[in-house]
């Protein structure tokens, strides 16, 4: 690979949840001009692109995952002249911009489905998906929605279904139309000729179902979507030449990328969606919903690393919007030294680490009573507690009023934790979660070794410890994790033997350990990155 620094494959990506992120104008919803003023912020923190969730207009059925117009910004965010700035704000601290396409599914509200439900013989009908149930069904065949009940939703004034894999409110689009496909190309050169610089591709994998509208077959699940195999609504091989015109069109710009949320997928089936013809990357949930387990990480990287070959790039993600927080999967209660195991091995691993907004200083999850629920899925399946409100609380800045987030009253809560636990505070503590990962960040940016080198695994039945070495042809970089409390040691093979090792960066040490009679001791939960050039 060339040494070039490449953005999206060697740099580090951002997520904000808009909504919740900073809000400039205290109607309680964060905006872009909130994201504008702290872009100083991000750049400080060393991060290299921003995924902003959806931020075109929408009735908020799925909080923007709802697209009434995808050529506009919703006015609760701003102006396209707000973007527009936002973006050349971003550029000119070298932080790219990544939107989110959701492009399976529109907003019931969108004016296309407005048109195709207005009459059978209106030019929009087939832009979605209408069927007839056959004779004595009550629908016109077995698929559900994710979000649960059928995927089918009897529209009155026509006399048909209309399929939608998400809320009702999400009419899925149909593909297949020739007009809707020639639209979807469009909305990415429209964002592309505005300067965007990537896109985050919702639940690409949906985009086709079958065209014989075949039942799934059933198997073993809880919820009723859980008992049937997904291979007639999902994951159809049609999309393939799909991926390939989009490919092709950011292609035809300079470093544009595209990265695909897999829905319903296996690993194996994400990664074959990505490399030339096909996408950039793709995200593979394996790592993301691993407990805490060296060996259970291992396993994941492994398998992840040895499908993406060649130019297929990894990527690894922690956290997300649909997500409950890593701090409150993995932290103990407010201390963060579990955290700071954590960040290090997804900044050191071998590929695009993905982070998002609040992991940076821990945010955990907030705990919501039913009459505070938003998110469709929490209120549907209350009190079993799947939906994704609790990683969506407004980032906590300081610790004034609402966390610095906004003057008025908030969307939703904010986490009580806040006086103790916002930016500002840790800011002024040199241990902090924000400066051990400013720190990681900085040492990432400046190590070619942990952007592009190899990673070999030294352990290889981690019970309580995770070793590997990030090597190019100039350094060699050993990443050492304590998952567990305890002192462990690890043995140092030939591959480490030497005094030449010096101290990157740790959370428990100040300099290089001795090493005794080969073994080089860890702390409980101490995480430490150790350098030194190869021997020529
Ligand atoms: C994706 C999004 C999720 C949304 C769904 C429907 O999974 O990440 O937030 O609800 O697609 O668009
Ligand atoms: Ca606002």
């Amino acid at each position: 690979m060339e040494n070039h620094f490449l953005w999206w494959r060697d740099g580090v990506i951002y997520q904000i949840y808009p909504r919740s992120f900073a809000d400039s104008n205290n109607d309680g919803i964060g905006d872009l001009p909130g994201i504008t003023g702290k872009l100083d912020y991000l750049a400080d923190l060393g991060v290299d692109a921003l995924w902003l969730s959806p931020i075109y207009p929408s009735p908020d059925k799925d909080f923007g995952y709802d697209v009434a117009d995808y050529f506009d910004i919703d006015p609760k965010y701003g102006t396209l002249a707000d973007f527009d700035h936002l973006l050349q704000e971003a550029h000119k601290r070298h932080l790219h911009i990544i939107l989110d396409l959701v492009l399976n599914h529109t907003s019931d509200q969108n004016k296309w489905f407005q048109k195709s439900r207005s009459s059978r013989d209106n030019s929009y009908r087939d832009w979605y998906i209408w069927r007839d149930a056959p004779q004595g069904k009550k629908q016109p065949n077995n698929w559900q929605s994710v979000f649960g009940g059928s995927g089918w939703q009897f529209d009155e004034k026509t006399g048909q279904y209309y399929f939608h894999m998400f809320v009702k409110e999400q009419p899925d689009l149909n593909w297949r139309n020739p007009e809707v496909y020639k639209k979807m190309l469009e909305v990415f050169k429209f964002w592309l000729e505005r300067g965007v610089d990537g896109f985050r591709l919702d639940v690409f994998n949906e985009y086709y179902k079958d065209d014989q509208f075949r039942d799934n077959p059933p198997k073993f699940g809880i919820r009723p979507f859980d008992r049937q195999q997904h291979i007639y609504d999902a994951s159809r091989p049609e999309m393939f030449p799909a991926l390939k015109d989009i490919r092709a069109l950011l292609d035809s710009y300079k470093e544009r990328y595209a990265v695909g949320e897999t829905f319903l997928a296996s690993t194996e089936e994400a990664a074959n969606f990505i490399g030339p013809e096909k996408l950039h990357a793709g995200f593979d949930f394996t790592f993301l919903t691993s407990p805490w387990n060296p060996k259970r990480f291992l396993s994941v990287v492994n398998r992840w690393d040895s499908l993406l070959t060649g130019d297929a790039w990894p990527n690894y993600v922690l956290n997300n919007h649909d997500q409950p927080r890593s701090a409150s999967r993995y932290g103990q209660r407010e201390d963060d030294e579990r955290l700071k195991v954590a960040a290090t091995m997804l900044l050191t691993l071998r590929g695009t680490p993905f982070l998002y907004y609040g992991e940076e200083i821990g945010m955990r999850n907030i705990h919501l009573k039913r009459s505070e629920l938003q998110d469709p899925v929490g209120i549907r399946y209350w009190p079993v507690p799947v939906g994704r409100d609790g990683c969506r609380s407004p980032m906590q800045w300081d610790d004034n009023e609402n966390a610095g987030f906004s003057k008025g009253k908030p969307w939703i809560k904010i986490h009580p934790d806040y006086i103790q636990r916002n930016v500002k505070a840790q800011k002024e503590n040199p241990n902090s979660l924000l400066n051990f990962y400013v720190r990681l960040l900085a040492i990432r940016k400046a190590t070619l070794a942990l952007q592009q080198g190899t990673f070999v695994p030294l352990t290889y039945d981690p019970r309580r410890l995770l070793a590997y070495l990030r090597q190019d042809a100039e350094q060699t970089v050993l990443v050492v994790l304590n998952f567990g409390r305890r002192k462990v040691r690890l043995a140092t093979g030939p591959q480490l033997r030497g005094r030449d090792w010096q101290l990157l960066l740790s959370n428990k040490r100040n300099s290089v350990p001795e090493i005794i009679n080969g073994w080089l001791p860890l702390l409980g939960n101490e995480a430490s990155i150790y350098i030194r050039k190869n021997k020529k």
